[in-house]
């Protein structure tokens, strides 16, 4: 039989800290229940390629597809030599949908390489998987942080700055939260470059705001662990106070936070880089599955994920 490895890596949200992470604060991310999985056949002939769905790509020739994936690929076959005889199919499924805030582009990366690695006999660390992993995210953010690379890797909540690194969180009681796709996909380098030309109006603020946004996530940290939903809630919500005057929420954004507080929710806020993409409601524990039915009336790509998940592991 040829031989094949799959790997699969979480989606995240960002519970507080986004964008300003990418300027030096502390920030809050979790894995979600929804996976993006990459498996690596051999093939007996013909050259190497990436496949998903109905689509298929030369793993050598850019196309402008599947940029994260190639991107990893290439990498670590240029660190540990080439397929002996063939090549190889990279075959990627997911459920997360792109464009959407959850970290897609992470979590393919980091399967990826996982899966490679552990194809070419690389018994695989997590420092390399991250550094080679940071390649395929680079490749589509321009100037990412690292925090959705880490989120995908290590899996449950993860507080993280780019100075002082990633810091699994255990906690005592699991969380539930609620997380609405707004439908609009969007690009994260754009939200960044424009968060960039905020923080060079407004350069004393801007790192005001900065601050401000480690101490909401050491103090969210804080409350997730002893399970006081009720500040988690309201932290999040002076998040999307931040979020919203740097300019990354939009009116479908706010909308989805208003329905969201007016139904009795503990906080919500935009998940990512905004501009579009997916709001993390806190729901109250007793009313999740009911707030979930109403949001979903109009935001049918809805979904209610528990905290934490598992990061990356290998599929059978
Ligand atoms: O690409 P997204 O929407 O998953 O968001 C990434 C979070 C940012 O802080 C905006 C960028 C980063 O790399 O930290």
């Amino acid at each position: 039989m040829n031989k094949k490895i799959s790997a699969s890596a979480p989606g995240k949200i960002i519970i507080t800290g986004e964008h300003f992470v990418v300027h030096g604060s502390y920030a809050v991310a979790a894995a979600i229940n929804k996976r993006v999985r990459v498996s690596i056949s051999e093939m007996k002939n013909g050259e190497s390629c990436i496949v998903s769905q109905n689509s298929r790509s030369s793993l050598k020739n850019d196309d402008g597809r599947f940029q994260a994936a190639r991107k990893v690929a290439q990498e670590v076959l240029e660190r540990y030599g080439k397929i002996r005889e063939g090549g190889i199919e990279l075959e990627i499924s997911s459920d997360i949908p792109p464009g959407s805030g959850l970290g897609s582009s992470a979590a393919v990366s980091v399967a990826t390489a996982g899966a490679l690695l552990k194809f070419l006999g690389v018994d695989p660390r997590n420092e390399e998987i991250y550094e080679i992993s940071m390649k395929g995210e680079t490749e589509i953010h321009g100037n990412p942080s690292g925090i959705d690379i880490q989120a995908a890797l290590l899996g449950g909540m993860v507080l993280f700055s780019k100075g002082a690194g990633a810091k699994t969180i255990s906690l005592d009681r699991g969380l539930q939260l609620l997380v609405v796709f707004s439908g609009q996909s969007r690009k994260t380098s754009n939200l960044i470059r424009k968060v960039g030309v905020r923080k060079k109006q407004f350069p004393a603020f801007f790192e005001c705001l900065t601050e401000a946004a480690s101490c909401l996530s050491l103090d969210a940290v804080e409350a997730s662990i002893r399970g006081d939903f009720l500040r988690l809630g309201t932290l999040m919500n002076v998040a999307q106070t931040s979020l919203s005057w740097i300019g990354v929420s939009n009116p479908v954004l706010d909308e989805i936070v208003e329905l969201a507080a007016s139904h009795d929710a503990l906080g919500a806020k935009i998940t990512g880089a905004g501009g579009g993409g997916s709001v993390v409601v806190l729901p109250r524990p007793e009313s999740a599955a009911a707030l979930l039915k109403r949001i979903s009336k109009k935001y049918p790509m809805s979904f209610i994920t528990s905290i934490p998940q598992e990061g990356l592991k290998w599929e059978r």
